[in-house]
């Protein structure tokens, strides 16, 4: 399996897995609509690699930019992308805690 390198991980898809939820699997930041190649609101920079579709799809993709949801990975690429920062939980910590 081609190995997807982002700038925070390396990962292998899982069989019958688009490269959109391999993304997400793995905690990427990866915004979503139609999961079909319509809307093309999961559009990524790729930096290097290429990918194919079975269907072109029907959103706009510029030069150096796939879409996730739709794409076939046949070989190793790498992406613009990053995994989604986790705010901290501010009810995690007791606010009235007395400080010694
Ligand atoms: S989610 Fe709509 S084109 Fe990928």
């Amino acid at each position: 399996m081609p190995h997807i390198t982002t700038h925070d991980t390396i990962f292998e898809l899982k069989a019958g897995e688009t490269l959109l939820e391999g993304l997400e699997r793995t905690g990427h930041d990866v915004e979503y609509q139609c999961r079909s190649g319509y809307c093309g609101s999961c559009r990524v920079k790729i930096l290097s690699g290429r990918v194919d579709y079975d269907d072109f799809p029907l959103a706009f993709v510029a030069p150096g930019e796939i879409l996730p949801c739709c794409c076939k990975v046949t070989e190793d690429v790498k992406l613009d992308c990053r995994t989604a920062k986790r705010e901290p939980d501010l009810f995690e910590t007791d606010l009235f805690a007395a400080e010694d």
